[in-house]
């Protein structure tokens, strides 16, 4: 196919998306900053984290000087927040074993923590021009439609297959442009549901659209289970000298939001009654959270009050809530606007 690359080159000048602060930078720990927040996170919820973190740490040196603490709690509600904790690593890798300067290519950057060969193939296409592929969840939907890539990706063999084509379909010139386009085709016109086939560059070379049935690719035999978690919430408050504390306590550092800080959590509605006899406690409107593997409700018990026994956590004044990390449901739960 070798119109492809030219083709989505072409595009993704007319059309694509260009304007967006990660781009017209070769700038690595820019580039590398967006990629990492954009791996699991839509576009429009990023660009704020974006500029937030690049204010507070302009430069990677600063980024590795900083507590982790910090950099959690600049990054809390994007989720995935191995993600993070990576980050941070890398930084201080870089900093460590690279003089401060990221690698100059794929397979260098590759070996820093957090970068995967997808996303350090987009650095290096981005900020050294260099003929490498991504592949990431987006990129394997356009590419198996593009091709009818009948494979199931589950399996690492069949994985690295499409791996191979995708570095086939390289264009010669312009790769930073064909990999912003394979972004922007993704995000914008070979959608999951419903691709715009009418108005993609590449549908008359596309088999997957000359099948008539595109959403069939990318192909997935083994079907993900979702399965359902039930939790219970204490929100409990106290005057406190600079106004009204909450009570916190931190998560495990490993597992779903490892590190964060939440209200204290329990498994079911009497555990979390126990805690405080004999006050009287408000139920709140149940949270859906929606996880990779499972689907989780929380419910929530509020009181304005000091529980009797003492309950492992820390009183934490409204205006101190910035500085630590909360997952997303919570910030919205506590401070609604
Ligand atoms: N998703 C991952 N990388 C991206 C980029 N550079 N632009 C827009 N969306 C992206």
């Amino acid at each position: 196919m070798p119109d492809f690359g030219p083709l989505v080159v072409a595009w993704q000048q007319r059309h694509g998306r260009n304007e967006l602060p990660w781009q017209n930078t070769r700038d690595p720990y820019r580039v590398w900053l967006s990629e990492i927040m954009l791996q699991q996170t839509q576009v429009t919820t990023v660009l704020g984290y974006y500029e937030r973190f690049l204010q507070r740490f302009p430069t990677v040196a600063e980024l590795a000087a900083a507590e982790l603490d910090e950099v959690l709690a600049l990054w809390a509600g994007l989720g995935y927040y191995s993600r993070a904790r990576n980050l941070h690593a890398c930084a201080r890798a870089v900093v460590a074993l690279h003089g401060g300067r990221f690698p100059p290519d794929a397979a260098g950057l590759q070996t820093l923590p957090g970068i995967g060969r997808s996303t350090a193939a987009a650095i290096a296409a981005f900020c050294y021009q260099e003929r490498v592929a991504i592949l990431d969840g987006n990129v394997k939907r356009v590419l198996t439609r593009v091709l009818a890539f009948e494979g199931d990706l589950a399996s690492s063999a069949v994985e690295r297959r499409l791996w191979d084509q995708a570095s086939a379909l390289l264009p010669e010139q312009g790769v930073d442009r064909y990999t912003q386009g394979l972004m922007d085709l993704g995000a914008t016109v070979c959608t999951q549901r419903s691709p715009q086939c009418l108005l993609c560059p590449v549908q008359s070379l596309c088999r997957g659209s000359a099948s008539g049935e595109p959403t069939r690719f990318p192909v997935k035999t083994r079907k993900l289970k979702r399965s359902r978690r039930e939790n219970w919430w204490l929100w409990l408050e106290r005057p406190g000298p600079a106004g009204p504390e909450l009570l916190l306590t931190q998560r495990p550092a490993t597992g779903v939001w490892a590190g964060l800080w939440t209200l204290p959590m329990f498994d079911d509605e009497a555990a979390a009654r126990a805690q405080v006899p004999g006050v009287a406690l408000e139920p709140l409107p149940r949270i859906e959270h929606a996880l990779t593997h499972f689907d989780w409700v929380l419910h929530t018990l509020r009181a304005e009050a000091a529980p009797a026994q003492v309950l492992a956590g820390q009183w934490v004044a409204r205006e101190q809530l910035p500085a630590y990390a909360l997952p997303a449901p919570l910030k919205k739960l506590v401070d609604p606007d």
